[in-house]
């Protein structure tokens, strides 16, 4: 299968309906996603990255009913993560001599990982290669996610190849992103940069003044994964300005754990009381054990104010509550409050657990939290509300 993108450009890349995770299973894929490899038609012939492993001989197949190989003049390598570099395998038994351009860090990468002395040139931010009419800007885009990522710019065609960036784990047979539902492609939009560039806002926003300085028309951004950005296609840039810029909405969001409800109860409580004072704040909800993970830290992501509860449990906290610290610790957040509520029997040391975490995890703890013995009663609940109250006020 293949998608004309223009009429020097076509898709050749792998929609992957049935992938439930990514990166092991570190990301929940509940859209699937594409691995985007496109293929330039100048008067030289250029192939852009190619898909994961498992369907490199599929991609081998779809490619040669577009392109003879063995007139392929260029491969671009973007990036050596193994769902953009995959088939390269496959690809180099067939025109073994092909040169690959990618950045440095690029060839370090696909050496480590094939082993292979392929006919590597390194390209460096401002190099340009003439495929004819057009040519390729080169623009390296390190820590957009790994060291050796790169964009690469057609000129004439007026296509930035962005790779990950301003990507989507989101299959579907439509290629555009006016043709897509909206709301479907914003939320896996930012699901994405929240769960995988949060770490890297710096070098986002140092990347995207450095790209709009060249003054380059962009008609079209064609990422790694997901849909093509067609109309408007700067929107998403803007998107990852504001997102990259400690993001957040008016969003409180509460996780927690519970064992016999009574957590569950006092995040209810909490909750009505920052309603009863804040109307217009978007409180979520998330079971920490029964929720996605993934949706979960886009929600913290979105959030102005984290609040974690849990029973106490052995001393500590409930086993799925540390799954998202350690989330939260990589990714980075900044600019976040937090706070910690829980029940317990007897020594109850959740909430002092929780308030330890949030500071590990860079949020600035708003109070002592809140604590209610055996199963909370009206009076605790009332306590609950009131602390919800407290949190709206932060
Ligand atoms: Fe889509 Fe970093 O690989």
């Amino acid at each position: 299968m293949s998608y004309k993108i223009t009429d020097k450009v076509t898709w050749v890349g792998k929609i992957d309906w049935e992938l439930e995770s990514f990166h092991g299973e570190e990301y929940s894929t509940h859209k699937g996603t594409s691995y985007n490899s496109y293929l330039i038609k100048d008067e030289k012939t250029v192939l852009i990255d190619t898909v994961w492993e498992p369907f490199s001989k599929e991609f081998i197949t779809n490619l040669k009913k577009e392109v003879d190989l063995t007139t392929i003049d260029y491969i671009v390598l973007n990036h050596a993560e193994i769902d953009h570099s995959g088939a390269m395998l496959e690809l180099m038994r067939e025109i073994p001599n092909t040169p690959i351009y990618c950045t440095k860090n690029g060839v370090k990468s696909l050496k480590g990982h094939y082993h292979q002395d392929w006919n590597f040139i390194e390209v460096k931010t401002g190099d340009t290669l003439d495929i004819g009419k057009n040519k390729l800007v080169f623009v390296e885009a390190r820590m957009l996610h790994w060291p050796d990522s790169m964009f690469v710019y057609l000129t004439g065609e007026n296509i930035l190849f962005s790779n990950d960036a301003f990507g989507q784990h989101y299959a579907s047979e439509m290629m555009f992103n006016d043709e897509v539902d909206q709301t479907e492609l914003y939320n896996e939009a930012i699901k994405y940069y929240a769960n995988i560039l949060t770490p890297f806002s710096k070098f986002v926003v140092k990347k995207i003044e450095e790209v709009v300085s060249f003054n380059l028309p962009v008609d079209m951004i064609c990422p790694s994964h997901g849909i093509i950005w067609r109309e408007n296609p700067l929107q998403i840039v803007n998107y990852y300005m504001d997102w990259a810029k400690d993001y957040q909405e008016n969003q409180i969001t509460i996780i927690y754990d519970t064992m016999w409800k009574g957590t569950r109860r006092m995040a209810e409580a909490i909750a009505e009381g920052i309603k009863s004072v804040d109307q217009a704040v978007e409180i979520k909800l998330h079971h920490s054990g029964k929720h996605d993970k993934n949706d979960i830290i886009t929600d913290v992501f979105k959030s102005k104010m984290v609040v974690f509860g849990s029973p106490t449990i052995n001393k500590g906290i409930a086993s799925s509550l540390p799954l998202i610290f350690e989330m939260m610790k990589g990714l980075e957040f900044k600019n976040k409050k937090g706070a910690a509520f829980g029940t317990y029997g007897w020594s109850g040391e959740s909430v002092k657990v929780i308030n330890q975490e949030l500071e590990k995890a860079g949020l600035t703890v708003v109070n002592e939290g809140i604590k209610a013995l055996w199963n909370p009663d009206e009076e605790a609940l009332e306590k609950c509300r009131e602390f919800g109250k407290t949190l709206a006020d932060c």
